[in-house]
């Protein structure tokens, strides 16, 4: 095991999304916007959760190795760059899943029970009292995920938090267990105490909550209301044109922007900020200023942003392009596991594990 490959110097970065259908602008401006951009300044690990995917879906394989390969290419359109950043395929990195039986023993299954995230997930995705056992242990593999890299920043939407918050409360643990870390210790010295993990900080993206194109719900997959970073400039400028403004109203008669769902997308999606006050001003004061006139410059700033995603994903396209993606996976995956392995390594020797050496072959 070496760690040659690795960017010496630079602090850690990881986060990941559960393969479950394409990425739209909700996390674009949630998380992944700023993922792309802390590439040059970490080393970045984006997994691929593929082992969650089965949470909910054991019985969906094809589904989930398809949607799997496609969110590589929703990175990959959005500017996750593989030769900068590291892509990992979580079901190829077996220190994750060992680190999770390990993690899984010094968390209450009833504070696991606890967390908020998964209890609004049991409820949304209607998974009453029938989800597997597996659904709530994702959340102890989700500190397997991330603890693995050890990375000093995790970004991720505002939903997860919950998860970052007990993956820093698994860390804290198993430091003070096995390491003689001092359950007083701030979390930034955790380290420099001797402990084999750091205490990781979320880090979310500029939007916590993007509305919908149906105006009242956060944009999301299931609830039909997502502009999609893979949408065409005509699907953009159609589902822009078919937002309720709110109110009724004539362009020379005054308006409420701040009950205007399309102004929210003006403030996030237009770069000008001047001519957004600009806009909400003449809204207000019924200034000649219709509707579709603010539409037509949030559809043009959407379609500005996804362009140059579009001809990124095209070189993707077909069948090689799916070699390709996998030739992605393969390779990261391969340092990935080469940083995992040390982890699981030096977690091993604090437990007293240290009965022999093993390594780990990738083809
Ligand atoms: N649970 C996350 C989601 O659904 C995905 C995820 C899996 C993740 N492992 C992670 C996010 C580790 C951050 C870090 O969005």
């Amino acid at each position: 095991m070496n760690d040659t490959t690795e960017h010496i110097g630079r602090n850690r970065v990881l986060t990941g999304d559960t393969p479950t259908g394409r990425l739209h602008l909700g996390h674009w401006v949630g998380s992944i916007e700023q993922r792309v951009a802390m590439q040059d300044d970490y080393d970045c690990f984006f997994l691929l959760a593929n082992m969650h995917a089965f949470t909910t879906r054991a019985d969906k394989p094809d589904d989930i190795r398809r949607d799997t390969i496609e969110i590589v290419k929703d990175w990959l359109a959005a500017g996750i760059d593989p030769a900068r950043s590291t892509i990992v395929l979580q079901t190829e990195v077996p220190a994750i899943a060992e680190l999770s039986w390990y993690f899984s023993m010094l968390i209450p299954f009833n504070r696991v029970m606890r967390n908020p995230t998964l209890k609004t997930e049991i409820e949304t995705k209607g998974l009453g009292d029938k989800y597997s056992f597996g659904f709530p242990m994702y959340a102890v593999g989700q500190c397997a995920d991330i603890l693995a890299f050890r990375p000093e920043y995790v970004p991720v939407g505002e939903d997860q938090v919950a998860h970052i918050e007990m993956c820093r409360e698994v860390a804290r643990r198993f430091d003070q267990i096995y390491c003689g870390v001092d359950p007083h210790a701030e979390d930034e010295q955790y380290e420099s105490q001797g402990g084999t993990f750091p205490i990781p900080k979320a880090l979310v993206g500029r939007v916590g909550r993007l509305l919908g194109t149906d105006g009242s719900n956060k944009m999301s997959k299931s609830l039909n209301n997502a502009i999609f970073l893979s949408d065409s400039p005509k699907q953009v400028k159609k589902k822009v044109n078919s937002m309720y403004p709110g109110q009724s109203r004539e362009p020379d008669q005054p308006g409420d922007p701040e009950i205007n769902p399309v102004f929210q997308y003006a403030d996030v999606f237009i770069k000008d900020k001047e001519f957004v006050a600009e806009l909400r001003e003449r809204y207000r004061a019924g200034d000649n200023l219709g509707d579709g006139h603010v539409k037509a410059h949030v559809i043009e700033a959407i379609n500005e942003l996804l362009e140059p995603m579009r001809r990124r994903r095209a070189e993707f396209e077909g069948p090689s392009g799916d070699d390709a993606v996998i030739e992605i996976i393969r390779d990261g995956t391969a340092r990935a596991n080469e940083t995992a392995e040390r982890t699981l390594h030096d977690a091993k020797q604090a437990m007293r594990l240290d009965f022999g050496e093993r390594t780990l072959r990738w083809k």
